[in-house]
C-alpha cells in the first residue's frame, strides 16, 4: 500500500489533493491484486488508474507551462516513460497469472514510482510553483 504524508507535500495544494486521490486508486488495485476474488476487477481498476494518472500528468504539465518551468522537459520525459511502464505492467497482469508476480511488479512500479517521484520532481515543482 502507499500512504500519504506530510513528507508528500509538494506544497500545491491542488497537486497534493490529486496525489491523494492518486493513491486511493493505487491502493484499490493494489487489494484487489493480492485478493483472488477480485480478478474480475482488475481490467476495471487499472484502467480507471491510467485515465486518473493521465489527467493529473495533463493538469501538472499544464501548470509547468503557464509557468514556463524551467525543468519542464525532464519532467514530462518521466511521465511518458512511466506512462510506457504502466502499459508494460497492464500487459504483464494480462499474460502472467501468478498473484504473486502480478503484485510485486504493480508495487514496484506503482508505489517505488510514485513515491520517488513526488518526493524528487513534484516537490521541486511545487516549490517552483510557489515562488512563480
Ligand atoms: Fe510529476
Amino acid at each position: 500500500m502507499i500512504e500519504w504524508t506530510d513528507k508528500l507535500s509538494t506544497g500545491s495544494a491542488k497537486i497534493d489533493e490529486q496525489h491523494k486521490e492518486l493513491f486511493v486508486h493505487i491502493n484499490n488495485l493494489l487489494a484487489a491484486l493480492s485478493d483472488g476474488r477480485s480478478k474480475q476487477q482488475l481490467p476495471e481498476l487499472i484502467t480507471f488508474l491510467e485515465d486518473y494518472v493521465i489527467r493529473h500528468f495533463n493538469e501538472e504539465d499544464r501548470f509547468m507551462v503557464a509557468v514556463s518551468y524551467p525543468e519542464m522537459e525532464g519532467h514530462l520525459a518521466q511521465h511518458k516513460l512511466f506512462l510506457r511502464r504502466m502499459n508494460d505492467l497492464k500487459q504483464m497482469i494480462e499474460s502472467d497469472s501468478d498473484s504473486d508476480r502480478q503484485a510485486k511488479a504493480a508495487s514496484d512500479l506503482l508505489v517505488k514510482w510514485f513515491t520517488n517521484h513526488i518526493m524528487i520532481l513534484d516537490r521541486d515543482l511545487g516549490s517552483y510553483l510557489k515562488k512563480a
